[in-house]
This record gives structure tokens, C-alpha cells and sequence, in this order.
């Protein structure tokens, strides 16, 4: 199954590691090619003799080889790897890997890999749940990680909690099953807009929103995945695409993004406007910055490009677009009028109602309604899941 898979696994510094052994040896097992970078402190867990006798390769901790000075490069170690697997991960490691500190062999390349990376954390659960952890968790997820959640058990500090590592037979499974992913969009193109759109009010001043540009990315990740060309149309974010497939553009304002949509839209054949476009912006922007004044200020406004309804009325039949609804009340109802106005085949439904749902969370809850009638209410889930959703979905509409 795993067979000519390049497997590269990190392994940091917690008791759990005593499990690397048995995971590495089911992988070669499947016929990967398994390489091992070990922390310093991970040697203090297991060996590196008994892991490069497992891989049949050698086990690197540094960037020099101490005796002859031989280079290890975290970028060759980047590049090789179909698919890297940090696990355990402990919590200085997941703080090195948010921040960028690349003091060890293993954070460089982490930094460096193009492939995708699974983190398996494994601590006492009291760490686990720290809000630093959690936030270190959730930083890691928006960078397009995959996280392999911890079980809930008896831990090695006799506490009983989160934070045990998964067993290396679940993690075996969780590796097959990504390179078992379907490339069930290749050939298609799909143009994906995301994040808010920033409106000038002088130099120094904009009307913008909150949206994060998580759930347009996860759905530009989800469709690279499986097999799609991808142009992502980006509002002002601090999110850059995992998969170097996908064709970034960044625009900044409303008009921009509709004049980068249009440019593409006879080339694509699934549009998604996930992007939480600006409806006004100002009738004029100040060349220079506005001064405080005693009175009141007004900023008068007029109407941007309803990009979507432009989409709407200028595809072709065989093109399918897809609409996001944000809605507060008479959810259903308005989605579904927005789905009819602007000629969609989809509709995403979030409401602000449902928490965890929405701006600003790794999670949403949407509601799925197509053109046909067809209405699925999902359940919350990680954004990455519900692309995956909104995949599956489409797929049938094609
Ligand atoms: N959208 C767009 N261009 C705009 C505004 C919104 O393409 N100028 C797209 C968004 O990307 C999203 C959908 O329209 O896919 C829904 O946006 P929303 O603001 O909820 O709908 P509106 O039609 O603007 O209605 P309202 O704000 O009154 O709810």
C-alpha cells in the first residue's frame, strides 16, 4: 500500500516515543521508505541504533555530522518526503513550530517541507488543555497542518486525560488513508475566492471584516488535494497556501478581486465565492489622510460589483458556482433566494447563530442547499472537513 512512499518521521522529546518503533516498523512494513529526524531530548526515549536499524537508514538529530562534518539539509529532508509525520510532537516543539525557531534539525525542516505534515501530540493532559497549547494547536491547523488528536486515556503520569499518543496502528491507518485520497477533480479547474476585502477610506484607513480566509483556503487545499487546478483569489490574510499547487493572487479591495474573478472565469469549471466581499465602498478614497476634526465625520458610500451575481449571469451551463450565505435570521429562506437570484448551483449556509460557526473559528457549521432542493445540514466540524464536504458535494453536482 505505502510502497515507494517517502515517509519522513520527527520525533520530540516525551515518553511516547517509545511507540516510534512499532509505528516505523509497520511503515516499512507497508513498503515505505522511512527516514527518522530525532530531537536531542528524544534520544533520551528511544535510540537512534534501534530506529535506523528498523528504517535501514541512517537517524539524524543535527545539522552536521559530528565526526567528519557532513552536511544534513533540512531542504533535502523537505524535499524528499511524500508526507511528514511529527508524532510525538511535544509542546516546545508545536511552540518552535508556530514561531519559526528553527534551533534543531527537525523545526528547519518542518519550516522547509513542501509535503504535507500530520502532528501527533502526546503530553500530560494538563499541558495538553493549557490555552497556550490549544492556541499553539490551533495556529498549527491554520497553517494547513493535520492534526492526529491525541486519545483520552490513562497517561504515564498516572493523570487520566487528553493527551495520549495515538496508537501506531491508528497513525498506520491515518497515512494509508492519505495517500488513498481520491484525485477525483484532476483535469478540472477550480477558481476559489477568500478572506475580506479591505475598502480605502484615505491612506491609512479601511472598512474591512472579519473574516480570516480559513474556510477559502481549507477548500484551496481539499481541491489541490484531490487532483485540481487551483486559482485562489485572496483578500488581505495572513494565510499562505500548503499545497504549491495552488495559484495565488492577492488583491486587496472589492474591485480588484471582481476584475481578478472575471479574468478567470471562462476558465474555470467550478467558481467558489467563499471571499466575505465588501458590498459598499467609499465614493472616493483621500490621496492623503484625513484629519481629526471637532464635528462629526461622514464617509459616503456606494455599492461594489456583486461579484457573484456577475458569475452568475455570465457562466455557461456547464460551469458551476458556488455562494456562501452568512445569514443571522430566516437563515434557510434567504439562502435559498440567493441561491435563485444569482443563478447559483450551491449555496454554503453559516449562521452566526451556531457556535463555532462563522468568522475568526478553525470550525464551521454549514448547511448544504443545492439548486435541485436538496438541503444537508451538517454537523460542526473542522474547516478542512467541511471542504472536504463541499468536495464530496460537488462532485455530485458534476
Ligand atoms: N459576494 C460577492 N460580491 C459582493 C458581495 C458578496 O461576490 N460584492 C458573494 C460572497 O462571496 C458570498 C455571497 O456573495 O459568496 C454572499 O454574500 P452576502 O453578503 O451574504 O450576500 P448579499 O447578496 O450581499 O446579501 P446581504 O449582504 O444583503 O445578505
Amino acid at each position: 500500500m505505502l510502497k515507494g512512499k517517502n515517509i519522513l518521521i520527527g520525533v520530540t522529546g516525551s515518553i511516547a516515543a517509545y511507540k516510534i518503533p512499532l509505528l516505523v516498523r509497520l511503515l516499512v512494513k507497508e513498503g515505505a521508505n522511512v527516514k527518522v529526524i530525532l530531537t536531542d531530548s528524544a534520544r533520551n526515549f528511544v535510540t537512534p541504533l534501534t530506529l535506523s536499524t528498523l528504517t535501514g537508514n541512517p537517524v539524524y538529530s543535527d545539522f552536521f555530522e559530528k565526526n567528519d562534518g557532513t552536511w544534513h539539509s533540512h531542504v533535502e529532508f523537505g524535499n524528499w518526503a511524500d508526507v511528514f509525520v511529527i508524532a510525538p510532537v511535544s509542546a516546545t516543539t508545536m511552540g518552535k513550530m508556530v514561531n519559526g525557531i528553527a534551533d534543531n534539525l527537525l523545526v528547519a525542516t518542518y519550516l522547509a517541507a513542501k509535503c504535507p505534515v500530520y502532528i501527533a501530540p502526546a503530553m500530560d493532559v494538563d499541558m495538553f488543555l493549557h490555552p497556550s497549547t490549544q492556541k499553539n494547536i490551533e495556529r498549527l491547523k491554520s497553517f494547513g497542518n493535520i492534526l492526529i488528536e491525541p486519545e483520552t486515556g490513562e497517561l504515564a503520569s498516572g493523570l487520566s486525560g487528553p493527551g495520549r499518543l495515538q496508537e501506531p496502528e491508528t497513525i498506520t491507518e491515518i497515512i494509508k488513508s492519505h495517500f488513498q485520497k481520491k484525485k477525483d477533480f484532476k483535469g478540472k479547474r477550480v477558481l476559489i475566492s477568500a478572506g475580506p476585502t479591505y475598502e480605502l477610506i484615505d491612506p491609512v484607513r479601511f472598512i474591512g471584516n472579519f473574516s480570516s480566509g480559513r474556510m477559502g483556503y481549507a477548500i484551496a487545499e481539499a481541491m489541490a488535494e484531490r487532483g485540481a487546478e487551483v486559482e485562489l483569489i485572496s483578500g488581505p490574510v495572513e494565510l499562505i497556501p500548503v499545497n504549491t499547487s495552488i495559484n495565488l493572487t492577492r488583491v486587496t479591495s472589492a474591485g480588484e478581486m471582481f476584475e481578478a474573478c472575471k479574468n478567470k472565469l471562462e476558465w474555470a469549471d467550478v467558481i467558489i465565492m467563499a471571499a466575505a466581499v465588501a458590498d459598499y465602498t467609499p465614493t472616493t478614497a483621500s490621496k492623503i489622510k484625513i484629519k481629526k476634526k471637532e464635528d462629526s465625520l461622514s464617509v459616503k458610500l456606494k455599492p461594489t460589483v456583486d461579484i457573484l451575481k456577475y458569475l452568475g449571469e455570465n457562466k455557461s451551463t456547464q460551469q458551476v458556482l458556488v455562494g456562501f450565505a452568512l445569514e443571522t435570521d430566516n437563515e434557510l429562506e434567504n439562502a435559498k433566494n440567493k441561491l435563485k437570484n444569482k443563478n447559483l448551483d450551491l449555496i454554503v449556509l453559516n449562521s452566526l447563530k451556531d457556535e463555532g460557526a462563522g468568522f475568526g473559528h478553525s470550525t464551521n457549521k454549514v448547511t448544504f442547499i443545492d439548486k435541485y432542493g436538496a438541503v444537508n445540514e451538517m454537523e460542526l466540524k473542522q474547516k478542512y472537513e467541511v471542504a472536504s464536504d463541499l468536495a464530496d458535494k460537488l462532485k455530485n453536482i458534476l
